[in-house]
């Protein structure tokens, strides 16, 4: 399986996704500061793998704490969790990460004859299982997702919903794999994705690794792909799904939704519960990250852009919940009206790990 992160006795260790697909190499993060980096600088990306990371990074920030006192080390375990909520702002995997790491560390605390040691270990253990329970999740909803494709399919995909943006198999890649698993003949096609080519770099390494039949178009190509009838399916994933099945996602998903429709193509959202956010009303309250111009303006180091030409860089969009065929979790596939299939299947327990 591609290790994408992993909790060492040393530290968080994290494969750089900043360098695939030409160089396989690894980062150690030994402080929750390192851990806040790495995920600000897109060494580790995707929803799940974020929110995995954070609660990694709050129990090794909670293994270093100098705290003699149980409130004194909850009290560090807030700040901790401010400073990995500040990395990224769409994926909402990343604050209900740190909430759980903080809630259980309150519990945990509470428990007769509880000290500083054993809520740190404590700690390490939830984080642990909260990456299995990643890994469960991606296996359970890839299954239901694989059903809802055909024998034989060209399936497009958007950035990259793998094993490295989770914590291992994907969620719109592990509908894929799971439908190759069940014997259907997938041909996927991977989006680029401008400007960060998380398609371009990373589902397609991944897809080669498993050799599942990939082709990486440039991002304006979809529409002529659909028009041709190379497209049975659409699957991608997500940052976040707000109460009333709007998604938001990698810039560009929203246009893909759009040409979908048009061509009469099933547009499927592959997502863990842990994307799904009900506190969040519609699409228009997400926040959507805006990154640095540099990434439009620039690449490999090359300037491609005039001197101080204007760019406007968010790195999501939003998906309105009519264009969205079917969302598939590990709870089983929901259908429109998302207000009511998503609050009947919010009251499902959890895929246990
Ligand atoms: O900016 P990124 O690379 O973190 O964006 C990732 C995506 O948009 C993914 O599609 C989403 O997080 C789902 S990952 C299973």
């Amino acid at each position: 399986m591609i290790p994408t992160l992993e909790w060492t006795s040393e530290g968080v260790r994290f494969l750089d996704q900043t360098r695939l697909p030409l160089e396989e190499t690894y980062v150690l993060a030994k402080t929750y500061q390192d851990v806040a980096d790495i995920i600000t600088t897109m060494v580790v990306r995707g929803a799940p793998a974020i929110g995995v990371s954070a609660a990694m990074g709050v129990a090794l920030g909670a293994r270093h704490s100098t705290a003699t006192s149980l409130p004194a080390l909850l009290a560090e375990i807030r700040v901790i969790g401010k400073v990995l909520a500040a990395t990224r702002p769409t994926a909402v995997n990343l604050f209900w990460a740190i909430e759980r790491m903080r809630r259980h560390a309150a519990e945990l605390a509470a428990e007769p004859g509880a000290t500083v040691a054993t809520v740190k270990q404590g700690l390490i253990a939830e984080a642990e299982r909260m990456y299995n329970e990643d890994i469960a999740a991606c296996r359970a909803l890839g299954a239901y997702g694989a059903d809802l494709l055909p024998q034989k399919a060209g399936v497009l995909t958007h950035c990259n919903a793998g094993a490295l943006a989770t914590c291992g198999y994907g969620t719109a890649l592990g509908v894929i794999r799971a439908a190759v698993e069940s014997g259907r003949k997938i041909d996927v096609y991977a989006d680029e994705t401008r400007p960060f080519l998380q398609g371009a770099r990373l589902t397609a390494w991944e897809m080669m690794k498993d050799g599942i039949p990939t082709t990486v178009i440039c991002d304006n190509m979809a529409a002529s792909l659909m028009r041709a009838g190379k497209l049975q399916a659409i699957v991608v994933g997500a940052d976040r799904i707000a109460a009333n099945g709007d998604v938001a996602n990698k810039i560009g998903t929203y246009g893909v939704a759009v040409l979908a429709k048009e061509h009469g193509i099933p547009f499927y959202v592959a997502a863990p519960w842990s994307t799904i956010d009900l506190a969040t009303k519609t699409g228009a309250d997400i926040p959507i990250e805006q990154r640095s111009p540099n990434e439009v303006t620039h690449h490999a180091g090359k300037q491609l852009t005039p001197n101080h030409v204007g760019v406007w860089n968010p790195a999501f969009d939003i998906t309105p919940a009519k264009y969205v065929t079917a969302i598939i979790t590990e709870r089983g596939v929901l259908r429109a009206p998302y207000p009511e299939s998503l609050e009947r299947l919010s009251h499902e327990a959890a895929v246990p790990a």
